[in-house]
């Protein structure tokens, strides 16, 4: 049984990427539970960040559990050059692979699997992926970019997910992420999430530990 204790995921995509190292090492100081890593191949969505040689270059500079976000079409071609550094990868919905086939390969290595929806992706989609994956990770921006504001359309998939979570007995983390902050992160745990992806808030916070306490704390 997973727990549901709420977890705050810094994202590095919001780091001083000149600084990685030590961005990295000074949220792990700050008390965060994982490292959100925002994977983007200018295909799927409209940027490009980094690849597997950064998500290695983290894992050497903290011992956190490495939270993977594959926004790249094909996720499936990649993952083996992400697993052995990662805890959990999430692979998106709309695509382009084996959605099914995808998760299992990331399970069938001992991680994490994630099934992350955009915004646009009506949360019924996910139906036939309950029980293939530990993670829903429910965008609560459009992915591409940090910096945006939370969508609070978003909110209601976040219940029904919790819904079909306790009516099917599943096992899975609520994941947000986008737009998270202390008032985005309080309605979004009220509505089920227990992950909390937050990238500008926490980097760009005078003192990311006590932005990180408070978003644990909402
Ligand atoms: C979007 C990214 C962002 C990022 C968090 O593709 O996934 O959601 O991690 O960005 P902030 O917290 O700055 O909105
Ligand atoms: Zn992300």
């Amino acid at each position: 049984m997973l727990s549901r204790k709420t977890l705050v995921a810094p994202s590095i995509l919001a780091s001083d990427f000149g600084l990685l190292g030590v961005e990295v090492e000074r949220m792990t100081s700050a008390g965060a539970d994982w490292i959100h890593c925002d994977v983007m191949d200018g295909h799927f969505v409209d940027n490009i960040s980094f690849g597997p040689a950064i998500v290695e270059a983290v894992s050497r500079y903290t011992a956190l559990p490495l939270d993977v976000h594959l926004m790249i079409d094909h996720p499936d071609r990649y993952l083996e050059r992400f697993m052995p550094f990662a805890a959990s990868i999430s692979v998106h919905l709309e695509a382009a692979h084996d959605v099914s086939k995808t998760l299992a390969t990331v399970r069938e290595e001992g991680l994490l699997s994630g099934l992350a929806i955009s915004p646009q992706t009506p949360i019924e989609k996910i139906k036939p992926f309950l029980g293939a994956f530990d993670i829903l990770v429910i965008m609560t921006v459009n992915p591409g970019r940090g910096g945006q504001a939370f969508l609070p359309d978003m909110l209601p998939k976040m219940a029904q997910a919790a819904i079909w979570r306790s009516q099917g007995g599943y096992d899975f983390h609520i994941e947000v992420d986008g737009g998270i902050n202390a008032l985005t992160a309080h309605d979004s745990v009220q509505a089920g999430a227990n992950i909390l992806v937050a990238g500008t808030s926490v980097f760009r916070a005078p003192d990311a530990a006590i932005a990180i306490k408070q978003l644990r704390e909402v």
